[in-house]
């Protein structure tokens, strides 16, 4: 695979020293039905994820992940976190058939990060993508069993700030749109999703998965929020996820003149129902102390450890869901689930035992 020069943006800004939080990539780890944030249990879930992170991965994820997995696709080796999104699929418009989108490393990343295969790219923001400020901004790390969702499958009309497309030429990400780009893109379609920055200090989860987070995100850059509300007062690190899908292999399968837009995510939806799901599980306080420097801007952070991606590559989980998802399928929903167990609520015990105290941020 080939990639173009990094952006005159990028160079730009890497020309002077900058502080301003994480940037890594994380390997694919799997693709299956399984959705430990908003259908824990469910086995499969009701739509196909693109799967990245520790392989403490399962249907059901409580309590301390970073204690109990042993590996990461992630370059952080410290890094057991879990992050996924809805697969990308190709319908084609002779047939309706769908194949699933692969995943591409997303480029460029600076030195050591080489290597990546498929999955994401991800970012823990501090302030901005050029300084911390943490001097007027303290980031608290989440807690272990810490979970959230941005985006919604049922999202019909318009996403959430933060959420969106690009449509690449060669690695040119091109302009920032909210749907899936209209013409044929030589360098894939570029999605990213901005999770929210603030947190009301007590609740891992919440019912919906995200009224325990305030999204404060309000544009489609890495600017800082505005200030978090008094209900949701914990500054967290501003968690984003970047892929790289590469659609290139369907390009000469539709006509944009005369074929209606052939990407769909995996539960058929609109562009606009783009979301994806974050389950913490840094071990220890890696994270916290990682967020607690001025030090780290991608991949260069001072004492957090880091592995070769050629290491993280070899992390795996077991196939859970056992279905097939390669090649051309007559439907999304593979096959019939081999339970008819419907989507448990979630305990409502998921709570800090002893909540963050509210500090107002600045
Ligand atoms: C997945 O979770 C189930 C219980 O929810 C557990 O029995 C099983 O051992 C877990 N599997 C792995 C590979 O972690
Ligand atoms: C549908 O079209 C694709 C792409 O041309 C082809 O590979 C596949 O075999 C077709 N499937 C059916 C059922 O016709």
């Amino acid at each position: 695979m080939k990639y173009s020069k990094p952006s005159v943006g990028l160079l730009a800004a890497l020309a002077v020293p900058i502080q301003a939080g994480l940037r890594f990539p994380c390997s694919s780890l799997t693709a299956q039905r399984l959705d430990p944030a908003a259908q824990p249990g469910s086995l499969p879930s009701a739509h196909l994820h693109m799967i990245v992170g520790g392989n403490a991965f399962n249907a059901t994820m409580e309590g301390d992940v970073g204690a109990r997995a042993t590996c990461t696709t992630c370059q952080m080796s410290e890094d057991f976190s879990n992050y996924w999104v809805a697969h990308m699929f190709f319908k084609d418009p002779k047939n309706g058939t769908y194949h699933r989108v692969m995943p591409m490393p997303v480029q460029p990343l600076l030195g050591g990060s080489q290597g990546a295969k498929g999955g994401l790219t991800i970012y823990y923001t501090q302030f901005d993508l050029s300084k911390d400020n943490l001097k007027t901004q303290p980031v608290k790390a989440f807690p272990a069993g810490f979970r959230m969702t941005v985006g919604s499958p049922n999202e019909k009309t318009k996403q959430h700030a933060g959420l969106s497309y690009q449509c690449m030429t060669g690695g040119n990400r091109g302009t920032i749109i909210s749907t899936f780009p209209a013409q044929k893109c030589t360098g894939g379609i570029f999605t990213t999703h901005h999770f929210p920055p603030c947190w009301d200090g007590k609740n891992l989860d919440s019912p919906d998965h995200q009224s325990h987070m305030y999204n404060t995100v309000n544009s489609e850059y890495f600017n800082n929020a505005p200030a978090c509300p008094a209900s949701h007062p914990v500054r967290v690190p501003q968690v984003t996820f970047e892929i790289t899908w590469d659609t290139t292999p369907f390009n000469n399968l539709w006509d944009p003149k005369t074929d209606a837009n052939p990407f769909v995510w995996s539960f058929e939806g609109t562009a606009a129902g783009t979301h994806a799901d974050y389950l913490f599980g840094w071990k220890g306080d890696a994270l916290q102390r990682a967020m607690d420097k001025s030090e780290c801007f991608y991949d260069g952070c001072g004492a957090i450890k880091k592995q070769a991606m050629a290491d993280a590559n070899k992390c795996t989980v077991k196939d859970f869901v056992k279905e097939e998802i390669d090649g051309f399928k007559a439907q999304l929903s593979y096959r019939t689930p081999r339970t008819a167990r419907s989507v448990r609520e979630r305990p409502s015990t998921l709570r800090l035992a002893h909540p963050v105290p509210a500090k107002p941020c600045h």
